[in-house]
């Protein structure tokens, strides 16, 4: 053999000795090696990398803490979107949720679950191709995430290689799981970073994210971080064969070395889980990591298939939140503040408290009516729930520590940040500012929207930058953003040349956007995210959206009479057209959505009816409109097709009844595919 191939397969051979004790010591807490032998292994890697730098690889086990820090973070796109899960509060809620499934999957009469406990760390996804880690990401806003690949790789329980030595290895595949610092490491990571005078974290999910979110990785080399992965994303399987559960790929990832919750369990019907959720809440205090909750996933991954998603979360799974935590503390002073279409609401500003490890600083109080019910006053003694990323809540006052001084908290006469009228329209139980976009508060909130994570999406842009733009007058309206240039930026405070130029590449990066977030980031009321998909999807360009009539939107499936009006009122006023073409002149350019011309469905009237086995039914709409057909919500004698699933409505006999051609999921599916 040649020497050079000799040498090669040695560091491979070091790289598989290292990385199994390594697993041992860090994963399984049960050495297989003295240190100096591991220390001898190490270095003979070391110097062999150093006489043939070909042989050092990326996933060399040498390369945890690698690479130079980073200038700045580089965004990538997951290969599969990160989706994110809804919330049950109590039993109710779990069982209306099992009922949802078994609704779907007609046929079973108990579905099984996956149980793990719901980790309150850090998102990540880990990329592997051809069993070695290429990339590590943040789940930024489900599609685009940051490269964090330098930080993810100095935590040694994660494997820079897949242990394969039993199956064979998919191409590709990403990994989703949570990084986290269990309770007393941050305990004591904390006392020393006090001690040295550096900063400290408020609980140990900021400690993480904290962690990550660094360019230079021997920061992150210093933390604590662990890792539990708990799911899959993208896979390009190759001769792979994939597993047929939640559970199975929890064995199949611990068969790799990476660690997963040793906590999990497969359960046979929605009452398990009910008995799972207890005894997990019981040994909650005890467990040496934070938990917020438990996530149930049906456990079947063809199943899960069935299912699909709504929005951003699956309809298989589901996080069981833990009830709230609830603290005391004072109420030094209830201000109101505007909304981004003018609502005013109240909001308490509290002594800091501590509840359940996040400091509590304010709370909203949702409208006048909740001031009345819950009598809070400047001055009071209140309770303060908290739960999970939910807004801090007032759920009482403490009548008794009242001072006799006190006074009821009276509604602004005018706003408070325009000084303009204020109105109460009729059956809202919320006072409004009328003056729009004049109105100084108003146009920071709106930008604050427009430039948010799932609208245009500009990355250095927040709040406290864009009330200083708005301040110094150099931005007034959306497309005032495109126009600023450097030294407009030097100009706020903070600002240096790399960060000012940082801003500015992130603004032009922004220009290149998807017709729905565009239309999402004007802010028009009632137009979430949802509903601006569905309008990109029916007008497919922004041309063609300016110019809507009421007909053509209340023929969309999903938007209602009152989504229409205010998408109307938007479209009417000559300011918000100058405003959309502005922007358009200066560059954004959100992309048209392609649509087929030349399939069976294109151009077709479709009415969908009844639910589906193997597509969910948003999905089937998704898809159809993408092939060109106009998906309605009601049957007229100019509907070419009724694609009927199980438990049609009415719509099944009127289509019947004019004669309308009906297709079946099977049929319809099968048409799709053409
Ligand atoms: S599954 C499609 N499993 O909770 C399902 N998530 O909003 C995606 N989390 O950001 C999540 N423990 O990071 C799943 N065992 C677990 C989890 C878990 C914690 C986090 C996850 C996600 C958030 C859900």
């Amino acid at each position: 053999m040649k020497e050079s191939l000799k040498i090669k397969e040695r560091v491979i051979e070091l790289h598989k000795l290292i990385n199994f004790h390594s697993y041992n010591y860090h994963s399984l807490d049960s050495p297989s090696i003295e240190d100096h032998e591991y220390d001898a292994l190490f270095n003979e890697l070391l110097n062999l990398e150093a006489e043939y730098p070909r042989y050092k690889y990326s996933y060399s086990p040498s390369q945890r803490v690698g690479s130079e820090p980073l200038e700045g973070f580089v965004k990538v796109e997951h290969l599969a979107p990160m989706l994110s899960l809804d919330n049950a509060f109590n039993s109710d809620d779990m069982h209306d949720f099992n009922k949802r499934i078994l609704d779907r999957l007609t046929g079973k009469e108990a579905i099984s679950y996956s149980c793990e406990p719901k980790l309150d760390g850090i998102a990540v996804n880990l990329l592997y191709k051809n069993g070695h880690i290429e990339k590590a990401t943040t789940r930024g806003d489900g599609k685009v995430g940051e490269d964090i690949t330098h930080n993810v790789k100095t935590i040694n329980s994660i494997p820079l290689s897949l242990m394969n030595d039993e199956s064979e290895l998919p191409n590709l595949i990403e990994i989703r799981g949570e990084v986290f610092i269990e309770k007393d490491d941050f305990d004591s990571n904390n006392k020393k970073a006090a001690k040295l005078g550096q900063k400290t974290f408020a609980n140990p999910r900021n400690a993480a994210a904290g962690s990550l979110r660094q360019l230079d990785p021997t920061v992150a080399a210093s933390r604590p971080l662990k890792f539990f992965a708990h799911g899959i994303g993208f896979i390009d399987k190759g001769n792979f064969e994939l597993p047929k559960s939640q559970s199975d790929t929890l064995k199949l990832y611990k068969a790799w070395g990476l660690p997963t919750n040793p906590l999990s369990d497969v359960v046979s019907n929605i009452k398990e889980c009910e008995d799972y959720f207890e005894k997990v809440s019981n040994q909650r205090q005890k467990l040496p990591y934070e938990i917020d909750g438990v996530v149930f996933k049906v456990n079947d991954l063809k199943d899960q298939i069935t299912l699909g998603q709504v929005s951003r979360a699956p309809r298989w799974a589901i996080a069981r939140k833990f009830p709230a935590e609830v603290g005391t503390t004072f109420v030094k002073k209830i201000s109101f503040q505007v909304g981004r279409v003018g609502s005013i609401t109240p909001v308490a500003e509290f002594e800091p408290v501590n509840i359940g490890g996040v400091i509590v600083s304010h709370a909203s109080i949702h409208n006048f009516d909740e001031i009345e019910r819950l009598d809070v006053r400047e001055g009071d003694t209140v309770r303060v729930k908290r739960a999970g990323d939910v807004i801090p809540q007032i759920i009482s006052v403490d009548i008794g520590k009242r001072k006799k001084t006190s006074t009821e908290v009276q509604p602004p006469d005018s706003c408070p940040s325009c000084d303009g009228k204020l109105i109460k329209p009729d059956g809202e139980a919320i006072l409004r500012c009328t003056a729009g976009l004049s109105c100084p508060a108003q146009k920071c909130e709106s930008l604050i929207h427009f430039v948010s994570r799932n609208a245009l999406n500009i990355d250095g842009l927040g709040e406290r930058i864009i009330d200083l733009l708005v301040e110094r007058g150099l931005v007034s309206n959306f497309a005032d953003l495109f126009k600023l240039n450097k030294d407009d930026i030097l100009k706020l405070d903070g600002f240096r040349d790399k960060s000012a130029t940082n801003l500015l590449d992130s603004i032009n990066a922004a220009k290149d956007t998807t017709l729905a977030r565009f239309i999402y980031s004007l802010g028009i009321r009632e137009v979430g995210e949802a509903t601006a998909l569905n309008l990109a999807l029916n007008f497919n360009n922004i041309a063609a959206f300016l110019v809507a009539t009421e007909e053509d939107l209340l023929e969309i499936n999903d938007i209602g009479p009152v989504a229409s009006k205010f998408i109307l009122e938007f479209l009417s006023k000559k300011e918000n057209i100058k405003l959309v073409n502005d922007l358009l002149h200066l560059g954004v350019s959100p992309e048209d959505i392609k649509i087929e011309d030349n399939h069976p469905f294109s151009s077709k009237s479709i009415v969908i009816t009844g639910s589906f086995t193997n597509i969910a039914r948003s999905q089937l709409k998704e898809e159809l409109i993408r092939v060109g057909a106009r998906v309605t919500s009601s049957v007229s004698a100019k509907t070419d097709f009724l694609v009927s699933g199980e438990k049609p409505g009415s719509k099944l006999k009127k289509a019947t009844d004019l004669g309308i051609k009906i297709l079946e999921e099977e049929e319809a599916l099968k048409l799709l595919q053409d």
